[in-house]
């Protein structure tokens, strides 16, 4: 028989690095005498705060109806309100500068979608280490991935044939967050190329110092004077601010003229998001104390943390986000197999969210570790890192 016709684009997807994992840990046997602890998946734990789940079963009759693509006014402008008050915004129009998604992850890969034109030479650029849905979109939407390795000038790189640029801030795994001489260059380099700029910012709420909010994007561009916003959307969600992943619900914001096109393209691709799902986004944006008290338990999960990681690893306190990007004194593999067989905790390798670039792979000789389990899980994780650490 035959084989069906296929996409022949989806042959070129890379392994995902949690199947990767699997494959690594078969044949590892848990030490069974320690409890385990699983800090390899940047899932929140927290619990979901009442007033989302309040708010979602209040709207349960919003399942009667399809919803449109664009979202309710209401929410459109509970988002526009919420970035206008994060990122001190004079103006950001509801009704053209703002979308709901489901989630950024599946905006973060339509937007390629929408955006990329497939020429011979098109480029996609991806930090590096990085979150895999970009290297994804990009090959799926028929461009070359280019990866900018974490730490080099955004000038470093050849831009010719770059049609978009994935930038995550905080970044997921380093947590690091970019300057605003960063943005400064990037914007330089989009004006000179024409590239659009596609800012990942769903860690931008989880933050350990409250008078020290990571810089966004529409804050940058509102800061160097480009308040149109052009060539530049960024993506955020309430997954991790508001501790609610399997609500599905984030927005993207920025530029008018890449919203009208994208909000096409998602007619098409069937990404509206629920009524229910559409209210409990409002009552979840239009809240922050909750927010605050997330911050509070991973700054306690820091404050505790932090200290017990010493030599021979080396870690440091991330501008944002949840994880601790930790490097080993080993191969970042084998340092996994020996912390799930010998401690029972699950971290991941560093090396599988990263690709090789510029003749080195910069998450080679690191773990992540999404500190996202309860407080003193996390702190007996780090405790039992330390002992591997120690007997290395
Ligand atoms: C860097 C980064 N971007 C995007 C996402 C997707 O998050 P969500 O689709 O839940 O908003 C994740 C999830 O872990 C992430 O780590």
């Amino acid at each position: 028989m035959k084989p069906p016709h296929l996409n022949p684009r989806l042959a070129s997807l890379q392994i995902y690095p949690f199947e990767r994992l699997r494959t690594l840990l078969a044949g590892v046997t848990p030490n069974p005498a320690l409890r385990p602890i699983d800090l390899s998946i940047g899932e929140p734990k927290h619990p979901t705060p009442a007033l989302v789940k309040d708010a979602l079963s209040a709207a349960l009759d919003g399942l009667a109806v399809y919803p449109k693509t664009a979202g309710l006014p209401e929410l459109r402008e509970a988002i526009a309100a919420w970035a206008r008050r994060r990122y001190a915004l004079d103006a950001l129009d509801a009704g053209t500068q703002v979308l709901p998604v489901n989630g950024s992850r599946e905006a973060l890969f339509s937007f390629a979608q929408a955006i990329v034109d497939p020429v011979a030479g098109a480029k996609v650029v991806c930090p590096n280490p990085f979150y895999q849905i970009y290297e994804g979109a990009a090959l799926l939407a028929g461009a070359t991935p280019v990866f900018l390795n974490d730490g080099l000038p955004f000038d470093s790189l050849d831009w010719r044939g770059v049609q978009l640029a994935f930038a995550c801030s905080p970044g997921n795994p380093t947590g690091r967050v970019l300057s605003l001489a960063q943005w400064r260059a990037l914007f330089e380099l989009s004006d000179r190329h024409g590239f659009v700029i596609a800012s990942d910012e769903c860690y931008s709420e989880i933050y350990c110092d409250e008078a020290k909010p990571p810089l966004g994007a529409l804050d940058a561009a509102r800061q160097l004077g480009r308040a149109d916003f052009r060539r530049l959307v960024v993506f955020s969600s309430l997954s991790k601010r508001s501790n609610a992943p399997g609500m599905r619900s984030g927005f993207v914001a920025g530029d008018a003229a890449l919203l009208k096109p994208y909000l096409l393209y998602r007619t098409y691709h069937g990404s509206a998001m629920s009524h229910s799902v559409q209210r409990a986004s409002i009552a979840a944006w239009n809240d922050e104390v909750h927010v605050r008290e997330n911050r509070r338990l991973y700054a306690a999960k820091y404050a505790a943390v932090l200290p017990l990681i010493k030599a021979p690893l080396q870690t440091e306190m991330p501008d944002g986000g949840f994880y601790l990007w930790i490097r080993t004194p080993i191969d970042d593999g084998e340092f996994t197999r020996r912390l799930l067989g010998q401690y029972n905790v699950l971290a991941l390798p560093g090396s599988y969210l990263a690709r090789e670039s510029g003749g080195a792979n910069p998450g080679r000789n690191h773990v992540r570790v999404a500190l996202v389990a309860p407080l003193d899980e996390c702190v007996e994780a780090a405790q039992r890192i330390m002992q591997l650490a120690g007997s290395l």
